[in-house]
């Protein structure tokens, strides 16, 4: 089979891209990850990516007047690496319409809930677990989507859950559902590959 093209997109630490480069290297997904596109000159997750000999790409959109420089931008640097895929790995800016709809269900990403809870605009990160663990919900869990034009509202593709216990903060949370993160993402990353 043909290696196929991965761009992702990261704003913070980096440990699902990570997970994903990783997986690349020993072979479980046929793919190489080409670039990272960060919005964050300080991401964890451009560190990786210089220390790997990872094409890196810092945009963000509050560089740019209006958003048609900033998809301008975007769709150089997509049409020059050529993804397969798209993936989201905590990246926390909006993907914008045109680029939605230029790579139709080629986009996906992952989120640190079972969703539709705790998704939307402003549901990210710690906020989420922080939410979990006051409404005192029993299980909580991540979930990989495609990506449309509605924040965190694209079809489910996978979900993992996770128990909530009783002495759980959203620290001891996040670093359940993060775990799960790194095993999930792959999988379906490797699986959307290689039926496409
Ligand atoms: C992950 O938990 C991911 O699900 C979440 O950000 C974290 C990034 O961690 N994404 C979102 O909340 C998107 N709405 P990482 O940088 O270590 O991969």
């Amino acid at each position: 089979m043909k290696t196929k093209n991965i761009v992702v997109f990261a704003s913070g630490t980096g440990s699902n891209f990570k997970a994903l480069h990783q997986a690349a290297l020993k072979r479980e997904i046929p793919a190489r990850i080409t670039a990272l596109i960060s919005d964050n000159p300080d991401a964890g997750a451009l560190r990786y990516a210089r220390e790997h000999g990872i094409r890196e790409h810092i945009v963000s959109p509050t560089d740019y007047e209006d958003s048609t420089g900033y998809v301008q931008k975007l769709r150089e640097i997509l049409g020059s690496e050529s993804p397969d895929l798209i993936v989201l790995a905590g990246y926390l800016k909006k993907i914008p319409n045109e680029i939605v709809d230029l790579y139709k269900r080629r986009i996906i990403n992952i989120h640190p809930a079972l969703l539709p809870k705790y998704g939307g605009k402003g549901w990210y990160g710690m906020r989420v677990h922080r939410a979990v663990i006051e409404n005192g919900d029993q299980e909580s869990g991540c979930t990989v989507h495609y990506v449309t034009r509605v924040y965190d509202e694209g079809p489910v593709i996978a979900q993992v859950k996770v128990p909530v216990r009783k002495d759980d903060t959203a620290e001891t949370l996040a670093a359940r559902v993060l775990k799960q993160e790194h095993l999930l993402y792959p999988k379906v990353v490797r699986f959307l590959l290689s039926h496409s």
